[in-house]
């Protein structure tokens, strides 16, 4: 275990939700709000872009998914890292936390590209579909970690 993740833990705020009875899940609830609000504006600018409701204009589309998904994707950040410092040091040896980690940031930089391009074509409907697909694993991985 190394030093600054049992720094972590031993924060006064780590030790406060620790022992506190609502603190804990009242933190988690919160990061289930921030993965509705990314997920499901991911969902929707996902299908727009692979041809789903096509008359719906995708710029406008996305000016507000995107937004939606930003403050639901910093809500789940937040709230995350609040519950990482509970358990820091047994997270940081699991690899499934670290896939769910790496995985969420090659999902950000598939999501950064989209953006930047907002077309719907060959290559950003195979993005699309890996992103649809990668956030669903996100979520599983999650879900999972309470169990492994
Ligand atoms: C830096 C970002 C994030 C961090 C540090 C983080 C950390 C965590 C931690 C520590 C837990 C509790 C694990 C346990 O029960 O032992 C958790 C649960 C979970 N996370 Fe995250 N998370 C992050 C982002 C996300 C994102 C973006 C998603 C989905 C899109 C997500 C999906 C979930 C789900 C579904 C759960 C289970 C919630 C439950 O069982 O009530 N997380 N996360």
């Amino acid at each position: 275990m190394s030093s600054p993740v049992m720094a972590l833990e031993g924060l006064w705020l780590a030790q406060t939700m620790k022992h506190s009875s609502w603190l804990y899940p009242t933190v988690e609830t919160m990061h289930i709000w921030g993965i509705g609000m990314l997920f499901g504006s991911v969902v929707i600018m996902d299908l727009r872009i692979l041809g789903v409701a096509s008359k719906l204009n995708l710029s406008d589309l996305s000016r507000l998914g995107v937004l939606v998904a930003l403050l639901g994707f910093g809500l789940a950040v937040l709230t995350g890292s609040l519950m990482f410092i509970t358990q820091a040091s047994e997270l940081i040896g699991s690899r499934l936390f670290i896939l769910k980690m790496c995985l969420i940031f090659l999902l950000l930089a598939n999501a950064i590209i989209l953006r930047m391009r907002t077309v719907s074509n060959g290559i950003s409907k195979a993005q699309a579909l890996i992103s649809l697909a990668g956030w669903a694993s996100v979520i599983g991985m999650g879900r999972w970690l309470a169990y492994l």
